[in-house]
């Protein structure tokens, strides 16, 4: 494992236990392996893959972007982010730049309003000895309260749309020029007042003309909306999935997920539930593909992306918390970068 400096980087974890990445041996099924697995308290957030094949992921428990390579597991940090606690949502918004939301988090699942901010990561213009991408700020968000997916829009390069889950709305963010407005805003978005936790809209994907997104704690769980170009609804929403058919924890049932290339399922990370479902987008049908209530192996998977090469097309990559969400449940591990061969369901 190749480590930029890695007591300078890892300073702040005030640990330096790392699990080596390995063919996992025990309880776990060989369609899943460990790509990497960071140090006790680290919360991987969220995921994009660059079109060499690298991941990149984004840590809620600290502001920084770690470039993972998906086969050795070895891991090089990217960008640390001034003035911030925290980074979620990440998509490439233009080759080799990723748009990235940070922030300040006050509690878990709470956001510091008027802290949140959309930046770009550009691999274009690395530093060639580093490779590090150059870090942009594009603008701050000042009505934001906890800014956390983000999903480029094919239809105008350049803009991106950013979830809010505590205001229930959707940002359009022009990264070309820092504009931004509130683009999309329907009940399907809102948190479910009577709940515990304030998050409604979590995850977002855009595919052929619509909008897919879940909602962490109230029907529906998942649903699609038309877009027009500018990123603004052309339609109602048309509910997939109302309500969870898997054991959820916490009346969490959803956080991030993947669409696979021809969006036949979304690859649904449930965070507190720990386990990976597999929803068909036609029919709404729920399969848990990955984990179980107890069980550590994708405990607290908070994202998930598929491989863009032509070796790993079919790998799901999935993020975790480790289970920091809900220790009770199945325990702490460092958070997760776990590969599922889709192929082998
Ligand atoms: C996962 O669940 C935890 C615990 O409720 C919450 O703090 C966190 O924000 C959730 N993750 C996301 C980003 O949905
Ligand atoms: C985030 O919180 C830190 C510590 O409270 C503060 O210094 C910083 O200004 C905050 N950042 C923003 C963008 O509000
Ligand atoms: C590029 O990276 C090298 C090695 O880490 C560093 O010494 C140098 O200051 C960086 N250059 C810029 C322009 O950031
Ligand atoms: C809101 O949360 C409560 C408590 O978990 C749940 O019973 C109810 O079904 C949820 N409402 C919707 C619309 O999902
Ligand atoms: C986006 O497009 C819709 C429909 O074409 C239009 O009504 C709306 O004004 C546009 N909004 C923005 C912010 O450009
Ligand atoms: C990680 O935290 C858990 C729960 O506190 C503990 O049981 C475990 O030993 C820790 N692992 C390491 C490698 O420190």
């Amino acid at each position: 494992m190749r480590l930029n400096s890695p007591i300078a980087a890892f300073a702040t974890f005030g640990s330096l236990v790392w699990a080596l990445p390995t063919e996992d041996a025990s309880n776990t099924p060989k369609t899943l392996r460990d790509v990497i697995v960071f140090p006790n308290n680290t919360w991987v957030e969220n995921i994009a893959v660059r079109s060499n094949g690298k991941l990149l992921v984004t840590l809620l428990n600290i502001p920084e972007v770690w470039e993972v390579e998906p086969l050795s597991g070895s891991a090089e940090l990217a960008y640390s982010f001034p003035n911030a606690n925290a980074c979620l949502g990440i998509t490439e918004v233009g080759h080799d730049i990723f748009a990235v939301n940070v922030g300040n988090l006050s509690a878990p699942a709470t956001g510091a309003p008027g802290s949140w901010s959309v930046w770009t990561l550009d691999y274009n213009t690395a530093n060639s000895s580093s490779n590090r991408p150059t870090p942009k700020e594009i603008t701050a968000i000042p009505p934001a309260v906890f800014l956390n997916s983000l999903a480029s829009l094919p239809t105008k390069p350049g803009v991106v749309l950013a979830g809010d889950s505590f205001l229930g709305q959707i940002f359009a963010v022009d990264t070309t020029d820092g504009h931004y407005n509130v683009a999309i805003d329907v009940p399907e978005f809102k948190p479910n007042a009577t709940a515990a936790i304030q998050f409604g809209v979590n995850g977002i994907k855009i595919h052929d003309g619509h909008l897919y997104f879940t909602n962490s704690l109230k029907s529906p769980l998942l649903a699609s909306i038309p877009l027009s170009t500018n990123g603004t609804a052309s339609g109602p929403v048309k509910t997939i999935a109302k309500s969870a058919q898997y054991p959820v924890n916490s009346g969490f049932q959803a956080d991030d997920f993947a669409l696979d290339a021809t969006a036949e399922y979304a690859w649904v990370a449930t965070n507190l539930s720990n386990l990976i479902v597999r929803i068909t987008i036609a029919t709404g049908k729920q399969q848990v593909v990955a984990g179980e209530s107890s069980d550590p192996v994708v405990a607290g998977a908070t994202s998930a992306a598929f491989g863009r090469n032509w070796y790993n097309r079919h790998i799901l990559y999935i993020v975790t918390d480790g289970g920091l969400g809900d220790p009770s449940s199945a325990g702490v591990t460092g958070g997760k970068i776990v590969a599922l061969d889709t192929t082998k369901l």
